[in-house]
């Protein structure tokens, strides 16, 4: 038996006017990725034998952004959602199996329902299978048109609808599966005498079961699924609904979220068990997040690694990586090339850049440490800074192991302080410090003896003047 074979077609072409926005509209993002990049990522999961995204405004940007994942066909004008699904004729007409059209606007139709569809479609040998929800909301939905015995007769797009067809609460989620050569077949004979005069996909339905072909259609109970983002209100609903979806995967892995309408995890983070994050945190990017580790309040951690057991505390995180049973925080700003070992101290008001920072040191407080490799058990005192920018070129600064450096010296890249050395607080040091050597560079103190009264006595007597 030959194998059925399933294919995808993507409809990404029309402009998102209604998003009032210079960034095309599929590649508005949702918990971090893209509308097109949830659609791509959720067809791959059933895997398809080819995917076509019919691309227009935008072509290039979103061809860069997929790649070649896919196969692309240009609709030069937006006509409307059926000439658009005509582009891939050329591509995919001739093929014989099943063709899943779906929408680059609905990132939360899940693979669930799309096997659903299969199943339907192959129990029922229907022409076509749509995916359909309940909303008692439906303003701007196609609406499905039932016969008496439950069979789909036609979707009527909103615009169109008589005030009765109205009140139909179920509506189109704009995800079908077709007989690949029925649908092709039927979209030729799509006309665009409507409100909108264009060449609606959904007619294609319609001009089937004229035909006395069967149309199914599947009603997810998870309304969400059928969410198509066209403005910014419907983002910011798609963007709860699918934050929604990925803290609760979260929690029911074993991650405490404390309040999880308040915290932001991409699509694409991965937190280990018993982990527990506070509210206002946001964790965004490639980043990865250990077991037993305590994420927030109000931090941001973007494309980075934390091992187990790693507190952060409202600080921010840009491509640094952590190692286990560090604190960072509170209020660190660990920026790119931060590379923290185990057992670290980051206190309150510390910057890192392009650093690494050895087992079991601690900088401990209000110190900026850039370009540098610090060695283990340094202590960094309380102000101390790295000077790695002359105002052209960056300078690397080395601490080695043991190292000590006192509160408020500035250390003058390039320059290295040797292992177990103790540079005296408030020292400004330009030259390196061999290994065990203590280094003091400032001026000595003087002491003037009864000088205080003396100097408030002149200060007052010219106020007097
Ligand atoms: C469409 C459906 C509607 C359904 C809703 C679900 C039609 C006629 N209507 O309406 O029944 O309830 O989706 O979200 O299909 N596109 C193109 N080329 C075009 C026009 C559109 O590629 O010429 C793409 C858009 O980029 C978008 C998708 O098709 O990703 C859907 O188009 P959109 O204009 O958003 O359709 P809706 O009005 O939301
Ligand atoms: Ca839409």
């Amino acid at each position: 038996m030959v194998e059925l074979q399933i294919m995808g077609v993507v409809l990404a072409g029309g402009k998102g006017k209604r998003m009032k926005s210079s960034l095309y509209k599929v590649l508005h993002r949702v918990c971090g990725k893209p509308l097109v990049g949830h659609v791509v990522d959720v067809l791959e999961q059933i895997k398809l034998t080819r995917t076509v995204v019919i691309v227009g405004h935008g072509a290039d940007t979103v061809k860069a952004y997929l790649g070649d994942r896919v196969e692309y066909a240009v609709q030069e004008q937006q006509l409307g959602t059926g000439h658009a699904v005509q582009q891939a004729e050329a591509l995919i007409g001739q093929e014989d199996g099943l063709t899943f059209v779906v929408c680059g606007d609905a990132p939360l139709v899940t693979e669930r329902s799309l096997r659903k569809m299969i199943e339907l479609q192959q129990q029922t040998g229907a022409a076509g299978t749509m995916l359909t929800a309940r909303m008692d909301h439906p303003a701007g939905y196609g609406r499905i048109v039932r016969a008496e015995d439950g069979r789909v007769l036609r979707i009527v797009e909103h615009k169109d609808c008589t005030p009765s067809e109205l009140e139909i609460k179920e509506i189109n989620a704009g995800t079908y599966l077709f007989n690949n050569r029925m649908l092709f077949q039927a979209l030729k004979e799509v006309t665009n005498d409507n409100a909108q005069n264009e060449y609606y996909f959904t007619d294609a339905v319609d001009i089937l079961v004229r035909q006395g072909k069967l149309i199914e259609g599947y009603c997810t109970d998870d309304a969400a699924e059928a969410v198509g983002v066209n403005d910014r209100v419907a983002l910011s609903q798609a963007e709860k609904l699918m934050r929604e979806r990925i803290n609760t995967a979260h929690m029911l892995g074993g991650v405490t979220l404390i309040d999880p309408s308040n915290t932001y995890i991409d699509a694409s983070v991965q937190i280990g068990m018993d982990t527990t994050v506070y509210p206002g945190t946001k964790l965004s990017g490639s980043t990865i997040i250990g077991e037993g580790c305590v994420v927030g309040p109000n931090s941001e951690i973007v494309d980075s690694q934390i091992d187990d057991n790693v507190t952060v505390m409202q600080s921010v995180l840009n491509h640094a990586t952590v190692g286990s049973d560090t604190t960072v925080g509170p209020f660190a700003y660990l920026r790119p090339g931060s590379r923290i070992g185990k057992g670290v101290k980051i206190g309150d008001f510390v910057e890192i850049k392009n650093a690494s920072i050895d087992d079991g040191t601690k900088i401990s407080h209000l110190s900026y440490v850039g370009d540098a490799n610090v060695g283990k058990n340094v202590n960094i005192g309380c102000g101390a800074i790295t000077v790695n920018y002359d105002g052209y070129n960056k300078h690397v600064t080395e601490i080695e192991d043991d190292a000590f450096v006192g509160s408020n010296v500035n250390l003058i890249a390039p320059v290295r302080i040797g292992k177990a050395a103790y540079v005296v607080a408030g020292s400004t040091i330009t030259d390196d410090v061999n290994g065990n050597d203590l280094a003091i560079a400032r001026e000595r103190q003087t002491n003037k003896a009864g000088y205080a009264d003396k100097l408030r006595n002149r200060i007052q007597s010219k106020d007097k003047v």
